[in-house]
C-alpha cells in the first residue's frame, strides 16, 4: 500500500486549508477566521486523522474536508480558550480578541463551529456519516466540559491529580482521539482498530497536554509561540501547581499560597516567584516523568493495532516527533 509520511500529509492538508477562501460579507466576521487558520500552527489533528486512514486506504485527499473540519473545529476553541485565558499571542502573533475585539473572538468563533460541522459532513460517505458525526459531536461537547472544569478549576485550590488528568482528557485528548477515531473508521477500519486507535490518541493527548503545560512554564518564548506564565498567572490547576501545593513544604508552601489568593500582583514577579518554587520541589522532573508514562502506554496500545508494523511508521514517527516539540 502507498503510504506518506508525516511531512507529506502536512503539506497536502497545509496547502488545502490555506486553499479554502472565505471572502464573503461582512468581513469583519470572515477575516478573522482566515486569519487564524492560515497562522498555521501544527497541524496536528488533521495530520493524526490522515495518518489513521492511510493505515487502510491510500486516497488521502478524499477525507482532506474531514480533517480541515476537525482543524476549523480545533481553531474555534483556539479563539474561545484565548478569551478565557487572557491570552494575547498565540502562534507569534496577536490573539483574535487582540488584534480585534471580544466580541470578534466570540462570534469568529461561532461561525468557525457551524463551519466545521459541514466540513466534517463534506462528501463523508452515507454508510459512515452517522458514525462520524455521532463521534465527532461527542467530542465536541466533552471538550466545552473540559473547559469548564479548567475554568472552575481556577477558583479551587483542592483539585487533585485525578481531577486534572480527567479535565485534560476531556479539554485536549478526546480531539486527538477523536482525529484518529474518524480517520480509522473511514479508513474501513474494524471497530476494535479504531478504538484502539481512540486509546492511543488519549494517552497521546494527556502527553500532550501535560508538556504544554510544561513549556508554558519552562519552554523557548521563540518557538512556543505564546506567552511563558500565562498559566501561572491565572491560577491554572496543571500537575505541576498541584504537584507543587502537596509537596512545597513552610515558606514554600506559603510564597504558593500567597501569589494564588493576591489579586493584585506584577506579572512577572508572580510568575518568577511560583517557578521559584517548582525548581525547588523538582517539579519539571515530575513533570516529564508523567509525560513519559503516558507516551510509553499509548505506544503499547498502538502495537494492538491489528495491521502490519511497518504500516504504522510514519504514526510512530510522528507521535515521536510530537513530544520530543521538534514539529
Ligand atoms: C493548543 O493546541 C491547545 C492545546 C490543546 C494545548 P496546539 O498546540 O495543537 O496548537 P497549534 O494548532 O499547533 O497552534
Ligand atoms: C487548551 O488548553 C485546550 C483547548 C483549547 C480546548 P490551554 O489553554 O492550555 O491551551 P493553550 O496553552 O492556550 O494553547
Ligand atoms: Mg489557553
Ligand atoms: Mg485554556
Ligand atoms: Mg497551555
Amino acid at each position: 500500500m502507498k503510504q506518506q509520511n508525516s511531512e507529506q500529509l502536512m503539506k497536502g492538508i497545509h496547502a488545502y486549508i490555506e486553499s479554502l477562501s472565505y471572502s464573503r460579507d461582512p468581513q469583519g466576521l470572515y477575516d478573522p477566521i482566515e486569519y487564524v487558520l492560515d497562522l498555521g500552527g501544527k497541524r496536528l489533528r488533521p495530520v493524526l486523522m490522515l495518518l489513521a486512514y492511510n493505515l487502510y486506504k491510500e486516497n488521502v485527499e478524499a477525507i482532506y474536508p474531514q480533517a480541515a473540519g476537525i482543524e476549523t473545529y480545533h481553531n474555534f476553541t483556539l479563539l474561545h480558550d484565548d478569551l478565557m485565558d487572557k491570552a494575547e499571542v498565540r502562534r507569534g502573533k496577536p490573539t483574535v480578541h487582540k488584534r480585534w475585539d471580544e466580541n470578534t473572538a466570540i462570534l469568529s468563533g461561532d461561525t468557525m463551529l457551524i463551519l466545521s460541522y459541514r466540513f466534517m459532513m463534506q462528501g463523508c460517505p452515507v454508510e459512515r456519516q452517522e458514525e462520524v458525526m455521532g463521534i465527532f459531536g461527542q467530542t465536541a461537547l466533552e471538550v466545552c466540559e473540559g473547559q469548564q472544569w479548567d475554568m472552575e478549576f481556577e477558583r479551587r485550590d483542592d483539585v487533585t491529580v485525578d481531577e486534572y488528568i480527567e479535565m485534560i482528557r476531556l479539554k485536549t485528548s478526546v480531539l486527538l482521539a477523536a482525529a484518529l477515531k474518524i480517520g480509522a473508521v473511514l479508513g474501513g477500519a474494524s471497530a476494535e482498530d479504531a478504538d484502539r486507535l481512540y486509546d492511543f490518541g488519549i494517552r497521546m493527548g494527556l502527553a500532550f497536554q501535560l508538556q504544554d503545560d510544561y513549556l508554558d512554564v519552562y519552554g523557548d518564548p521563540a518557538t512556543f509561540g505564546k506567552k511563558i506564565g500565562g498559566d501561572i498567572l491565572c491560577n491554572k490547576k496543571t500537575y505541576m501547581l498541584i504537584t507543587a501545593l502537596q509537596r512545597a513544604e513552610g515558606a514554600d508552601r506559603d510564597t504558593l499560597l500567597h501569589w494564588i489568593q493576591a489579586d493584585d500582583f506584577e506579572p512577572a514577579e508572580k510568575i518568577a516567584a511560583v517557578t521559584a518554587v517548582y525548581d525547588k520541589v523538582g517539579i519539571a522532573a515530575l513533570c516529564r516523568q508523567k509525560i513519559e508514562d503516558y507516551y510509553a502506554e499509548g505506544l503499547r496500545l498502538l502495537d494492538e493495532v491489528c495491521v502490519e508494523e511497518p504500516l504504522k511508521e510514519p504514526l510512530r514517527a510522528f507521535v515521536d516527533r510530537l513530544m520530543e516539540r521538534k514539529l
